[in-house]
C-alpha cells in the first residue's frame, strides 16, 4: 500500500504546515479535469470532509459552500436520509443491466420525476451526467425526426456562451469558447449558433432583463437562411449558467418556443443546473412559462451524490418513435451501462422524499428574495464589473486584469482564503446556495465574499 504521509519528491509543493495524514502520497498520476494541474500540484486545496451546508480542508479550515457543490448538493452534505436509501440499495440489490431488463426502482422514480415535469413530459430516459445527457437528447431529436419519416432535419441550434457538457453533441452545440475551440476538428457537423443574450445595458439586473427578446430571432434567421425544415432542434439553457447566469430576456424563450413551432423545431431545455428548483419552481420552463419538447437534468436529481442524468421527452416523441418501430426490435439504438443504476436510482427516490417533506421548491422561492437582495449588496465593490441574477443563482463579473480569466481566479483564490467556496468560470464567480440554505448561510457567503473580493482589491495595490 501507498504510504499517505510523504509526499513524492517530483512535486515542489508549500504544504509544510498542513496537515499530511490526509494528503496522498502522490499527487502525480491523477490528471484533473477543468484544472490547472501544475499549479494546483503545487498547492492543492483538497475537501477532507463536508456536512450540511460546510466543508473542511487539509488545512483543517472550515469554508462555507456557496455553489453547492457545482451545483449539485443544494439538499446539503452528508443527508441521511440519502445514505441509508443507498446503502440499503446496494445491500438488497447493487446492480442490474439496464437493457432488456430491469428493476422496479428506475420505473417508480421515472414515475415520480415524471410528476414534476411540465406538460406531457412523461417519458424518462436515464443517463450517467449532464454531457450524457444531452447527447441523448440530441439523438432522440434526430431519431424522433428520421421515425416521422423527416430524416433530413440535421442541424442543431446551439447558442454562444452555452454549456452543455464534454461530449461530442454537448461539446458542439455549447459555445464557450476554449471548450469548443480545441476540439473544432471533431466536432458535430451542421451546428449553428445564436447570439448569447447579455446585452451591454444588462447591468446589475436582478431577475429577467426586459430587453434582448428579439435576440431569439437569430432561429428564424437560421430557418430563413439554411431552411427550417433541415433544423432537427434547438437547445438552450433557459438561464446560462456556467457562464456566469445570463437570465433570458422577458419573452425570449417565448419567442424561441413560437419559432420551433412554426418550422417543426423540437426545442430542448438543457436543464442540468435549472431544474429541480434553482429558479425557483420545480424546473425553469414552468418558472418562464414556456414547455420545451425535451428536457435534460443531472446534478440535483440524486443530490450529487451518485451520477445520473436524466431526459425527459413528450408522449409524442416517445412514441413516435416506439411506434414506428417493429414489435420485438429494440427501438432506440442507445443506452449507457450505468443508465438508472440501483444506487443512482435509490438516491434519487430519497431525494424525491425530501423534496415533497421539506416542500423544497416554496423554500428556494421565498429564500430567493433575501438572496438576491444580499448579493446585489456587492455592487459597490471597486473589483466588481456587474451583477446578474434570479432566485438561488447569481453571478458576479470581476473586472478583467490584463487577460481573461485571470481576475476572476485569483479572486476566487481571496475568497476560498476568506472562507466560501464556489465555482469561477473565466471572470465570473458563480453562486449557488444551497436550497436548505437559511438566511444566516446567506449573510455568511455574501459577507466572505465581500472579505475576499476586497481582499483581492488590496491585494492588487501591493
Ligand atoms: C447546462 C449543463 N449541461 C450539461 C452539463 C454537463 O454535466 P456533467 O458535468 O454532469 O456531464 C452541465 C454541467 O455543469 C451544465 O451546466
Amino acid at each position: 500500500m501507498k504510504s499517505r504521509i510523504k509526499l513524492t519528491k517530483k512535486i515542489k509543493t508549500n504544504m509544510s504546515s498542513e496537515n499530511k495524514t490526509t494528503i496522498p502520497n502522490s499527487l502525480n498520476e491523477h490528471w484533473m479535469p477543468f484544472t490547472s494541474n501544475k499549479s494546483f500540484k503545487e498547492s492543492p486545496r483538497l475537501i477532507t470532509e463536508a456536512k450540511g451546508a460546510y466543508m473542511k480542508n487539509h488545512h483543517g479550515k472550515t469554508l462555507i459552500d456557496g455553489s453547492s457543490g457545482l451545483f449539485c448538493n443544494p439538499l446539503g452534505h452528508g443527508r441521511k436520509e440519502i445514505i441509508s436509501a443507498i446503502t440499503k440499495q446496494l445491500e438488497t440489490l447493487d446492480y442490474t443491466q439496464p437493457f432488456q431488463q430491469g428493476f422496479g426502482g428506475s420505473f417508480e422514480l421515472a414515475t415520480r420525476i415524471s410528476k414534476h415535469t411540465p406538460g406531457n413530459l412523461n417519458r424518462i430516459f436515464y443517463t450517467i451526467c449532464g454531457s450524457t445527457a444531452v447527447d441523448t437528447a440530441i439523438k432522440i431529436a434526430i431519431a424522433f425526426h428520421k421515425a416521422k419519416g423527416d430524416g433530413k432535419r440535421f442541424r442543431v441550434v446551439g447558442r454562444e456562451r452555452a454549456y452543455h457538457g464534454m461530449n461530442i453533441g454537448g461539446t458542439s452545440v455549447g459555445g464557450m469558447v476554449n471548450n469548443v475551440k480545441a476540439f473544432a476538428s471533431i466536432l458535430m457537423p451542421g451546428v449553428l449558433h445564436m447570439r448569447h443574450t447579455h446585452l451591454p445595458e444588462h447591468k446589475f439586473v436582478s431577475g429577467q432583463p426586459e430587453t434582448g427578446a428579439e435576440l431569439a430571432d437569430d432561429l428564424e434567421r437560421f430557418a430563413m437562411n439554411f431552411g427550417g425544415e433541415n433544423i432537427a432542434a434547438c437547445i438552450v439553457e433557459p438561464v446560462a449558467g456556467s457562464t456566469g447566469t445570463l437570465v433570458p430576456p422577458k419573452g425570449y424563450l417565448q419567442r424561441l418556443r413560437e419559432i420551433c413551432d412554426k418550422h417543426g423545431i423540437l426545442l430542448i431545455f438543457d436543464e442540468v443546473i435549472t431544474g429541480w428548483g434553482r429558479m425557483g419552481s420545480e424546473f425553469a420552463a414552468q418558472e418562464f412559462g414556456v414547455t420545451p419538447d425535451i428536457m435534460t437534468m443531472a446534478k440535483a436529481t440524486t443530490n450529487g451524490i451518485s451520477p445520473m442524468g436524466v431526459v425527459a421527452c413528450k408522449e409524442e416523441i416517445y412514441d413516435g418513435i416506439v411506434d414506428n418501430a417493429p414489435k420485438g426490435t429494440i427501438e432506440l439504438f442507445h443506452g449507457y451501462t450505468y443508465s438508472g443504476i440501483p444506487i443512482s436510482v435509490a438516491a434519487g427516490l430519497a431525494v424525491q422524499d425530501i423534496f415533497e417533506k421539506e416542500n423544497i421548491f416554496k423554500r428556494v422561492k421565498e429564500l430567493s428574495p433575501y438572496f438576491q437582495e444580499a448579493i446585489f449588496s456587492l455592487k459597490d465593490l471597486e473589483a466588481v464589473e456587474n451583477i446578474r441574477g434570479y432566485a438561488l443563482m447569481a453571478g458576479i463579473d470581476i473586472k478583467m486584469d490584463q487577460k481573461p480569466g485571470k481576475a476572476g481566479f485569483t479572486c476566487w483564490t481571496h475568497c476560498y482564503e476568506a472562507g466560501v467556496n464556489f465555482k469561477a468560470t473565466g471572470d465570473c464567480l458563480i453562486i449557488a446556495p444551497m436550497f436548505i440554505s437559511e438566511k444566516k448561510h446567506i449573510d455568511e457567503i455574501v459577507d466572505k465574499l465581500k472579505t475576499g473580493i476586497t481582499n483581492y482589491s488590496k491585494s492588487k495595490k501591493n
